[in-house]
């Protein structure tokens, strides 16, 4: 019986859950690979630490990377730690040292992706991450093998579970945006510092990376327009509820002729639709193939057991296949994408203006919108007995991302604004 050796570089959340499965899904993995598989090094920081979970004794804790990537009896090196400096120079050893390598680590993929599948592809090693996107979802596997034959026309997707968490509680028990966060910190779903996830950081490297798998093509971290959930009110979520619609943290690419359109955004999500229905700190991807046509994926987006999952599935993967597929295009050297000016985008949007309870405001708001060729679906202007000024909500019939912003800044501008204007895409 052939022996699979493992090392990982982390032993946190992912680590322990992987080692987790490995043991208790031993059997079952011995039938379908007929291979065992041991983790024989584990790099951490802090080799006393109290742990609840413990591998057997062929499993040496280290802090010196070297005892990972230097072995040779080593034969896939997992890192499951974080971080993109030392995560990225342990890769690049152990790609070099001829090992396969299987990560979750979605930041440093999006940042340094482009790097890394080309030196994997030099050495003729996998590097393979199904976990780094949704977690539990097999959403890389699917668009790299079951749907390659398609041209993606779009992916839309709830990537982020902890903002997906807050926004979930806004909606559901009426908490306002810091209780719902303070919650979700209690209850160990969002970071000490949640910047990452409700300012739409983490969804934006998990959106680059399943761009470059569906287009084959670089859609730089840096180009992605991104906004997370911050300003979300739960004054915004009742007015959206009140129109049909539940607000998410949406990530979404197009291919608009040829350019890709792209970007993290909150917007209103018909409550008809599945994506509307993705609750608490789930993920979810709707892929939109030229031949499948749309298919919907579900799951868990993080966790211990679902990411473990995600990162044995890679393992096992790779201990099959002959050439890997890193990228799932035949040459790993992806160039960068055609990028359709974010300013060109075009959406129907929500807008909400705070305005001065006084005649001939909304009149003023619909000429200037009028002016930048913005059409109004729906108004509705309600009275607020708490105080002088009254919020006003218009839903838009399509209109450019360049003429709202314009429109917004003209209408920000007038003295019957009594705060910044709101506005959100509705999908
Ligand atoms: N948590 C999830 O549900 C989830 C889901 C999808 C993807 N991911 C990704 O998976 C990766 C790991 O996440 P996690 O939640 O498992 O992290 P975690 O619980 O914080 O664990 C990190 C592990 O890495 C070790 N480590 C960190 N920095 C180190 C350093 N400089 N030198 C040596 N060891 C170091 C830590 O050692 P100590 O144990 O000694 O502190 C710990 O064992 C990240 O890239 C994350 O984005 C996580």
């Amino acid at each position: 019986m052939q022996t699979v050796k493992l090392a990982l570089a982390g032993f946190g959340t992912v680590g322990t859950g992987l080692a987790r499965i490995l043991e208790e899904n031993e059997e079952l993995l011995f039938k379908r690979s007929g291979m065992k598989f041991t983790i024989t090094s584990v790099l951490v920081r802090d080799i006393e630490k109290q742990r609840d979970y413990i591998p057997g004794p062929e499993t040496r804790f280290t802090t010196n990377p070297e005892d990972l990537t230097a072995d040779p009896e080593v034969d896939i090196v997992v890192e499951l730690m974080g971080g993109i400096t030392l995560a990225r120079e342990i890769i690049i050893k152990a790609i070099k040292a001829g090992k396969h390598v299987v990560t979750a680590n979605k930041h440093l993929l999006a940042e340094h992706g482009i790097e890394l599948f080309k030196l994997a592809e030099e050495y003729g090693v996998g590097l393979y991450y199904e976990s780094s996107v949704a977690g539990g979802i097999p959403i890389v596997e699917s668009i790299k093998e079951s749907l390659c034959v398609n041209k993606i026309k779009g992916m839309v997707g709830i990537l982020n579970g902890t903002a997906n968490y807050i926004l979930s509680e806004m909606t559901t028990n009426g908490l306002e945006f810091d209780t719902a966060l303070q919650q979700a910190q209690d209850l160990g779903y969002a970071e000490a510092d949640p910047t990452f996830d409700i300012e739409g950081i983490d969804a934006a490297h998990k959106l680059v990376v399943l761009i470059r798998l569906a287009y084959g093509e670089d859609y730089p971290l840096a180009k992605l327009p991104t906004e997370g959930i911050s300003k979300v009110t739960g004054l915004d979520i009742q007015f959206a509820r009140e129109f049909g619609y539940r607000i998410k943290l949406i990530g979404q690419v197009r291919d608009v002729c040829g350019k890709l359109e792209a970007g993290i955004f909150p917007a209103l999500v018909k409550y008809t639709l599945l994506l509307a229905r993705v609750g608490g700190n789930y993920n979810a991807v709707r892929v939109e193939g030229n031949a499948v046509g749309p298919a919907f994926f579900h799951g868990q987006g993080a966790g211990a057991l679902p990411t473990g999952s995600a990162v044995l599935a890679d393992i096992m993967a790779l201990t099959k296949v002959g050439k890997p597929n890193n990228t799932g295009f035949y040459s790993s050297d992806l160039k960068e994408a055609d990028i359709l000016p974010p300013e060109h985008a075009t959406s129907e949007y929500y807008f909400r203006f705070n305005v001065a309870d006084e005649a001939g405001v909304m009149a003023s708001i619909s000429k200037v919108l009028a002016e930048h060729n913005i059409s109004i679906a729906q108004a509705v202007q309600k009275g607020d007995i708490s105080g002088p000024n009254v919020p006003i909500v218009f839903l838009t019939h399509k209109a450019r991302a360049k003429d709202v912003k314009d429109a917004i800044a003209k209408i920000d501008s007038m003295p019957f604004i009594a705060e910044e204007t709101v506005s959100f895409r509705i999908l």
